[in-house]
């Protein structure tokens, strides 16, 4: 049977971007295939957290996750750092892994500009770490965004290359998954960037209030207003409908984008709508999010479960891993 797994590093709440762009494809595969979900603090320390900090949002995390369908009955949920078998990989596959190759990743490039005084070796190594997250599981598919493609081709790199070093066909090459039929999915910031981000002025997290998404989504960047009919829209513009595209009904997009056509769109308007059509498919996910952020009890059953089953599959990997490296198997 395939294999299906994602993740998310715990820095924040829950965004549509991750909600669109991962975490509705993973609830639906769940019930096709093996799945494994988890929490990828051991990548969150590459910005220093502290320890308050990281078992907090590894909490919140579960708990959106959960509220957004994700059920322990049929995934293997857990936290990255419960399975200390994805660090060992990790150190295998850095073995074979080039300084200049990893050096080129576009996000390792970014985040170096972003924080030049902590270029720290994890952020160099980021690749391998999340190509062990993956093929310790021996995952064929991987539900993300748009944006980690690059992580994914890299993925892919690492694990071909195990193979042929150890001439074995160990593990599969795994693939993007998107429900989306043009490939990855990327929901756009409310403040024009092309991507929705982490921070407050650029995403509706899933547990803003309803009142918080209304006042967002009417401040979202726009412009001076359609000016010649059947124009091309500007980025700012075009974010607007891909949100509409994505959380509203084929009428209502389609009836603004015909007034944008003859110039008649008011943005007020548009994003009223946009926010109400928000709300209606958040609104189910915050109540759900706050019972099981309360529910201590259970999110501790689950991560310890998670752990445990975690830990079976990864063991298993690892064992034979070492078996073709060639350490000895007692
Ligand atoms: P992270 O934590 O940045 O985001 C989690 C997931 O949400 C997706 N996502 C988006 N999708 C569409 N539009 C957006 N605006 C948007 N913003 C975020 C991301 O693509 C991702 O799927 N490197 C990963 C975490 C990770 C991982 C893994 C994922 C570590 N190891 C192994 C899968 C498999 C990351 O930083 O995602």
């Amino acid at each position: 049977m395939e294999t299906v797994l994602s993740g998310i590093r715990p820095t924040g709440n829950l965004h549509l971007g991750n909600y669109y762009g991962a975490v509705t494809s993973f609830v639906k595969l769940q019930d096709i295939y093996r799945c494994f979900f988890f929490i990828a603090d051991w990548h969150s320390l590459t910005t220093h957290p502290t320890p308050d900090n990281i078992q907090r949002s590894a909490r919140t995390i579960l708990a959106e996750y959960m509220a957004c369908g994700l059920d322990p009955e049929k995934s293997t949920i857990y936290v990255q750092s419960d399975v200390p078998e994805v660090a060992e990989l990790y150190l295998y596959l850095n073995m074979n892994a080039y300084l200049g190759e990893l050096g080129r990743v576009t996000s390792f490039k970014e985040k170096a500009r972003k924080q030049p005084d902590n270029v720290n070796a994890g952020l160099l190594t980021y690749p391998t770490l999340m190509t062990a997250d993956i093929i310790i599981h021996k995952a064929n598919k991987v539900p993300v965004g748009k944006d980690q493609e690059q992580n994914m081709e890299m993925a892919r790199k690492f694990a071909r290359r195990f193979n042929q070093m150890y001439k074995v066909d160990f593990f599969p090459e795994p693939e993007s998954f998107s429900l989306s039929k043009d490939g990855g999915i990327k929901i756009p910031g409310l403040d024009g960037s092309g991507k929705m981000g982490k921070s407050d002025d650029n995403c509706i997290f899933l547990c803003d209030e309803p009142s918080v998404i209304r006042k967002k989504v009417m401040k979202a960047v726009t412009d001076a207003g359609p000016q010649t009919p059947n124009s091309e829209k500007p980025e700012v513009i075009q974010n607007l409908f891909t949100l509409l595209e994505i959380v509203s009904t084929k009428d209502t997009h389609d009836y603004f984008n015909d007034k944008w056509n003859d110039c008649s769109l008011l943005y007020g308007e548009l994003k009223k709508k946009l926010a109400e059509d928000i709300i209606a498919v958040t609104a189910p996910i915050r109540e759900r999010i706050k019972e099981y952020s309360s529910n201590t009890e259970l999110l501790e059953k689950v991560a310890r479960r998670g752990a445990e089953k975690g830990r079976e599959s990864a063991s298993k990997t690892l064992r034979e891993v070492r078996e073709i490296i060639g350490f000895k198997v007692y």
